[in-house]
């Protein structure tokens, strides 16, 4: 390596819908690089699917922001991270202790339980759609990727319908990436402030939803304070829904780019739950959430990464590695089926849309679910459903971000 100056990171995607090129030439020649990062400094950056794991479930490894070294991806970043944290930037005990309140609601178990409240709102949307004539172009961002995630969660957290509306909108203002840091911090102010109204008109009146949940059975036996439950009902309001969103909207579009799959799924929707967990494989998304600092010296791949170094999981680079899955770069509905069924009998959990280890995120029963239901259900409803726009004239997510379309023109 010498004295080069590392390669600036993130890498761009070179066509909108893939992942940057270095990652392949990477996992060939060099698993555990350096990069450069925004503000000069120069963590680690892990590629291959076994190393990926090791960082992801390595104790040694911290993710708590606020320590030196931990690498922050923007200015912006920065400054959030002086914030009081929420659980994903905690490590143990204090990460576990905070993410099992919220764990059961996100069970198969407790899901499964959701999946008509999940169903009724996709059904709701599509058929406000349909009501609204197909004929002319509608964007399916707004009008159904951006709304069902929000509309679905805020029914968890028992917020009322009629400011529905209202809080997917403030939403999308500060995930949105066209925002001002203004705009943005400001639209996190509103929804803060109206997440710690209903805090306290649940203290009040508990009823059954995850806010009087969180109320009654952790802030009055003091195991969190008030601020606490503020924090933890916003993380799940935010936490997963530009990455929702973007799954809907990358998983019509790549159906769209392989269109004898989308008659596979059209004739057999029971083929739905193996078509999303290779949708989010082929398109990991939250790929640079998965960061951490060294806390002592490690040794990894014949590389000593010093206390104090940061180290980034490459898992958009680790759900592509070719020791794991054949034809990484091929898009298979049937990858995940069994050999006897005609698939590839690969192992879906391997994927690592959802990252690894501990943080595995929380909600992945749910996001999966409501994937399955959208995918189950669109193309039935609208089994016309085409780009109103040509292929080329996407708007996708600028190409150093996560892979996600920011607008979607149908015909329906
Ligand atoms: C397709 C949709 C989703 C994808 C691809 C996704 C992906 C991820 C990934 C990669 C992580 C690991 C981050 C890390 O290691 O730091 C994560 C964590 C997390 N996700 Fe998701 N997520 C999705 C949907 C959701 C939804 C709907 C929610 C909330 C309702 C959610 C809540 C969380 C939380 C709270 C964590 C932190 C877990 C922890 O640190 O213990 N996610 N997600």
């Amino acid at each position: 390596m010498g004295s080069t100056t590392p390669p600036n990171f993130p890498f761009a995607r070179p066509q909108a819908w893939d992942p940057p090129a270095e990652y392949k030439k990477l996992r060939t020649n060099q698993p555990v690089s350096r990069v450069t990062l925004w503000d000069g400094s120069t963590p680690w950056l892990v590629v291959k699917h076994k190393d990926v794991i090791s960082v992801l479930t390595d104790d040694r490894l911290s993710k708590q922001r606020t320590r030196p070294g931990f690498p922050e991806m923007s200015a912006g970043g920065k400054e959030a991270a002086k914030n009081k944290p929420t659980f994903v930037d905690m490590d143990p005990p204090d990460h576990m202790r905070q993410r099992s309140m919220v764990e059961p609601l996100f069970t198969t178990e407790a899901v499964d339980k959701l999946r008509p409240h999940i169903q009724s709102t996709v059904d709701h949307l599509l058929d406000a759609m349909i009501d609204g004539g197909g004929e002319r172009p509608v964007d399916l961002v707004g009008k159904f990727a951006l709304p069902v995630p929000s509309y679905i969660i805020y029914g968890i957290l028992g917020v009322p319908f009629e400011d529905l509306a209202f809080l997917t909108q403030q939403n999308a203002i500060r995930s949105n990436g066209s925002a001002t840091a203004t705009e943005a911090s400001t639209a996190s102010s509103t929804l803060l402030d109206y997440i710690g109204n209903l805090v306290n008109e649940r203290s009040k009146t508990p009823k059954n939803d995850l806010i009087s949940k969180l109320v009654t059975e952790q802030v009055l036996p003091r195991h969190i304070v008030h601020s606490d439950a503020v924090q933890i009902a916003f993380l799940m309001l935010v936490a997963g829904n530009a990455t929702m969103v973007n799954m809907i909207n990358l998983g019509v579009v790549t159906l769209f780019q392989n269109p004898e799959q989308l008659a596979k799924l059209k004739k057999d929707p029971s083929l739905v739950a193996i078509f999303v967990s290779e949708l989010c494989r082929y398109h990991t998304g939250s790929a640079m959430a998965t960061r951490r600092v060294a806390k002592v010296d490690i040794e990894l791949d014949g590389h000593t990464i010093k206390a104090g170094e940061g180290i980034i999981a490459a898992t958009q680079s680790a759900s592509r590695d070719e020791d794991v899955f054949s034809e990484p770069e091929t898009f298979d509905i049937l990858r995940f089926a069994s050999k006897e069924e005609g698939g590839r009998g690969e192992d879906w959990y391997k994927a690592m849309g959802y990252g690894w280890g501990e943080h595995r995120c929380v909600a992945e029963p749910l996001a999966r679910a409501e994937l399955e239901i959208v995918f189950a259900t669109i193309f039935q409803k609208m089994p016309n459903l085409r780009l109103a726009i040509p292929f080329d004239e996407i708007k996708w997510t600028p190409p150093k971000k996560d892979v996600g379309i920011t607008e979607l023109p149908v015909l329906f």
